[in-house]
C-alpha cells in the first residue's frame, strides 16, 4: 500500500464528521434534502455582512497594480496594521503591524506556529472535548499531543494541566468560545493560566507558551466577554479567522498575533513567516487581505446565532436532555441518552438527524449539534430528538 500508514490511521481517526457527511448525503438523496435534520458541520449558514461585497467589488472595479501578487509572507503592512489596531482597543495593549502575521484561516496559522515551536517529541497539551484537527497538526509538527480533561460544566481545570506539565511540554492550547462545547472560559481560569505559566518559567526557566485558538471570539450570548489572554499571559499566541464571525471560511483568511512583549519575539515572528511559508501557504489570499482593514470589527448578525442556540437549547432541556448552555460558538454538546454516543447517533439517524458522536472530540457519552442552520430545521428536528430520546428512556 502506498499510502502511509499513519495518515491511514489518522483519517479513520478523524473520520466521524466526514461520515456524518457522506451518510447525510445518502439520507438526503433517499429522503429528499429538505427532510433531513444536518447539524454535522461548522458551516456558517449566514451571508457575509453587506459590506464585504460592496468592497470586494470595490477592489475589483479599481484594481491597483499587482492586484494579485505576492506580498511579504507575513501579509500586506496596511492589513497587519489594521489588525494591529484592532487588537490594541480590543485587549488594552499597544500591538503594531510587527506582532501580527496573515495566515490561511486559524488551522494555517496554529499550524505555523506549532511547527515553529515544536522540537520533535515535545509535547502540548490539548483540553478534552478538543477539535479533533489538533491531534493531527501537532504531528505535523513532530509533536506529541497530551490530552487533559476539562472541569466542571466543561470549565478550565488549571490544577489538572498543572499536573499534565513536564520538561517536554512546549505550549498549552485552548479555545475558547470552544468547539464543541460552545464554553467561554472565565477571566479568573485564564489568568490561573497564566499565572501558572508565569510560575513556571520563574521557578524552571523555561517558557511554555499559551496558544490560544479563537475562531469564535465575537460569536458570544447574553453580554458574555471573552477575557483577553494577552492581559493574562506574556507568552501567549492568538490564532483565529473570519471564518466564522464573517461567513467566509471557504476564503482562507486569519491571522496570528503575538503578545508585544513574548519572549523572543522577533525570532518567534520571523520562525512563523517561514514556516506560513513552506507549510505551502507563502501567504494569505491577496483579496481577503485588501478587503481586511475596511471590516474590522463587522461580524454577521450574532443574535441569530443566539436564536438558535435559544430555540435549541430549550427544546432539548424540555425532552429530557442534559446539557450545559453554551456561551457561544455555535455547537451544543449535549450527554447522549446511553453511555454510547455512536448507536445514539445512529437512533438519531433513524429520525434522519446528522450529529456527530461525541468520541471524535475525545468526550465519549456526548455529541456534538452544529446549529448554523436555518431555524426551521432546528423546530422541525425536535419531534426527532425526542423519539430518539424516549427509545432510550428508563
Ligand atoms: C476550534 C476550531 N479551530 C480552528 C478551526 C479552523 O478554522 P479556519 O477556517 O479559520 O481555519 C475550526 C473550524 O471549524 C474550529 O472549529
Amino acid at each position: 500500500m502506498a499510502i502511509a500508514q499513519k495518515i491511514r490511521d489518522f483519517m479513520e481517526k478523524g473520520s466521524f464528521i466526514r461520515k456524518m457527511f457522506e451518510e447525510g448525503d445518502i439520507l438526503k438523496a433517499k429522503h429528499g434534502k429538505e427532510n433531513v435534520f444536518d447539524f454535522s458541520l461548522g458551516n456558517p449558514n449566514l451571508d457575509p455582512p453587506e459590506e464585504v461585497h460592496r468592497r470586494l467589488i470595490q477592489i475589483l472595479s479599481e484594481p491597483v497594480p499587482a492586484l494579485h501578487g505576492y506580498m511579504s509572507n507575513a501579509g500586506y503592512l496596511e492589513t497587519r496594521r489594521a489588525v494591529a489596531d484592532f487588537l490594541s482597543g480590543e485587549h488594552g495593549l499597544s500591538f503594531t503591524e510587527q506582532e501580527v502575521i496573515m495566515t490561511c484561516g486559524a488551522a494555517g496559522a496554529l499550524n505555523a506556529v506549532l511547527k515553529a515551536l515544536m522540537e520533535p517529541g515535545e509535547e502540548l497539551i490539548v483540553l478534552a472535548p478538543y477539535f479533533v484537527e489538533y491531534l493531527f497538526y501537532v504531528d505535523n509538527a513532530q509533536g506529541v499531543p497530551r490530552v487533559v480533561p476539562t472541569g466542571p460544566n466543561f470549565s478550565l481545570d488549571v490544577k489538572a494541566i498543572e499536573q499534565a506539565l513536564t520538561p517536554r511540554t512546549k505550549a498549552v492550547l485552548i479555545n475558547s468560545p470552544n468547539n464543541p462545547t460552545g464554553k467561554v472560559y472565565d477571566e479568573t481560569s485564564i489568568r490561573q493560566l497564566g499565572d501558572l505559566l508565569h510560575r513556571y518559567e520563574r521557578e524552571q526557566g523555561r517558557v511554555i507558551y499559551l496558544i490560544s485558538d479563537e475562531p469564535y471570539r465575537k460569536i458570544v450570548y447574553d453580554q458574555i466577554q471573552v477575557p483577553s489572554i494577552f492581559q493574562a499571559c506574556r507568552q501567549s499566541i492568538s490564532v483565529t479567522s473570519y471564518s466564522k464571525d464573517l461567513s467566509l471560511p471557504g476564503e482562507r483568511i486569519g491571522y496570528l498575533a503575538v503578545h508585544p512583549q513574548i519572549p523572543d519575539k522577533e525570532e518567534l515572528l520571523a520562525a512563523c513567516t517561514f514556516t506560513n511559508r513552506i507549510l505551502g501557504f507563502v501567504n494569505a489570499p491577496a483579496l481577503m487581505q485588501r478587503l481586511l482593514p475596511a471590516v474590522q470589527g463587522l461580524t454577521v448578525d450574532i443574535g441569530i446565532y443566539q436564536r438558535k442556540r435559544d430555540i435549541f437549547y430549550k427544546g432539548l432541556t424540555q425532552i429530557g436532555y442534559q446539557l450545559t448552555k453554551p456561551e457561544g460558538a455555535f455547537y451544543l454538546f449535549p450527554q447522549s441518552p446511553i453511555p454510547d454516543d455512536v448507536a445514539f447517533i445512529q437512533a438519531l439517524q433513524e429520525e434522519l438527524i446528522l450529529a456527530v458522536p461525541g468520541m471524535g472530540f475525545g468526550a465519549p457519552g456526548y455529541f456534538r449539534i452544529a446549529y448554523c442552520a436555518p431555524d426551521a430545521t432546528i423546530e422541525k428536528s425536535l419531534p426527532g430528538f425526542e423519539r430518539a430520546f424516549k427509545k432510550f428512556a428508563n
